[in-house]
């Protein structure tokens, strides 16, 4: 048996899920004409209380679309400097957004207002104007990291009174939601648009969804359609987040509970250091500088013992809980890391 911790996009779609793919009623979604992919964003607006949405193939596909939608080349967009926009998605913001990068420097991801006012320049005929303010919730290089909701608030109003639009990039939204306790559409509600990912934790094998007002998703439907992402019977898959959305959610306080488990029993470990504090939804970030060994070596060693992790910098290694891992496997997955911790102290 694999335990695999590797990240909640690895998820497999549920039996509900296929059967759903197979029966859904599909049409040409470039034509606006498959129903499918039509409920799937009706559904994704009601729960995101915006006006409208649109199903796109990816997280960075959702965010490059809002990027673009909002912005014209040469604008400025502010963003956490361990960002997943800027870290992960290929530089697009720059490279096909013509976008210049302010960065914020938060505290494990989560920025505040103060943090935000150090990177504002006034008007200057030097400087680009910045356009957009752009939050991830959670915060995947923070540790998983939530904003509080009356963070977001305040920072939305700070933004709007700036004369910014703001972009969630909510990959994990729910998860921040269930672990706030609070309704999705509350966290997201100061925000222009928020992009969300159906094939994460909520298990669904592809897609993303965004939303905001019905014009900001008229120009995004266009973007995404420029970007190569018209994507016909694509009901085939947005079949699968709706079923995502219907039954998934709630259960991603598992996940929760199971990290902060193993979070918990993972510090007890001599040599594994794990900041608590952002253990808040599905990941842990281990830091194990104090071990002889690097990142690497250690995936390479769990492997072998059925146990996968990623290694996501020299000496730090990254797990994420999911829906097929269960308490027992949470508990298997300790003892198998203090037993190679030992052998390698
Ligand atoms: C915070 C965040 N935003 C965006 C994405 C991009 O999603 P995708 O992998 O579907 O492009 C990810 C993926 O891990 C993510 O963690």
């Amino acid at each position: 048996m694999v335990i695999n911790l590797r990240s909640d996009t690895q998820t497999l779609p549920t039996e509900e899920m296929l059967e759903a793919m197979r029966r859904a009623p599909l049409g040409d979604d470039v034509f606006g004409e498959d129903p499918t992919v039509n409920r799937l964003e009706e559904m994704a607006a009601a729960r995101m209380g915006k006006e409208s949405a649109l199903f796109v193939a990816s997280g960075t596909m959702g965010n490059l679309c809002a990027l673009m939608s909002h912005t014209h080349p040469g604008d400025e967009v502010i963003l956490e400097a361990e960002s997943h926009t800027y870290y992960y998605e290929v530089g697009g913001f720059s490279a096909l957004a013509g976008l210049s990068p302010r960065f914020v420097q938060g505290n494990h991801g989560i920025m505040n207002v103060d943090m935000i006012k150090k990177v504002i320049r006034p008007e200057n005929i030097h400087f680009p104007s910045a356009t957009l303010l752009c939050i991830e919730n959670t915060h995947n290089r923070g540790g998983g990291t939530i904003y509080p909701p009356s963070l977001m608030d305040e920072i939305g109003q700070f933004a709007h009174k700036e004369g910014w639009k703001v972009h969630i990039d909510g990959a994990r939204i729910f998860n921040a939601a269930v672990a706030s306790g609070v309704k999705v559409k509350e966290l997201v509600k100061s925000a222009d648009s928020v992009m969300f990912c159906l094939s994460k934790g909520l298990s669904a094998p592809v897609g993303s969804v965004l939303a905001g007002d019905q014009n900001f998703i008229k120009r995004a439907r266009k973007v995404r359609k420029m970007l190569g992402g018209g994507m016909r019977q694509a009901g085939v898959i947005a079949a699968a987040g709706i079923v995502a959305l219907d039954t998934m959610v709630d259960r991603l306080a598992e996940d929760h509970s199971n990290a902060r488990y193993i979070a918990e029993e993972l510090i007890k470990i001599d040599g594994l250091e794990i900041d608590l504090n952002t253990v808040q939804t599905n990941m842990i970030y281990v830091d194990i500088s104090a071990l002889n060994i690097t990142a690497d070596r250690l995936e390479l060693l769990l492997k072998e013992q059925g146990l996968l992790v990623s290694p996501v910098s020299p000496y730090q290694i990254r797990l994420v809980t999911n829906r097929h891992i269960n308490s027992n496997e949470a508990h298997q997955a300790v003892i198998i890391i203090k037993e190679i911790v030992e052998k390698v102290r």
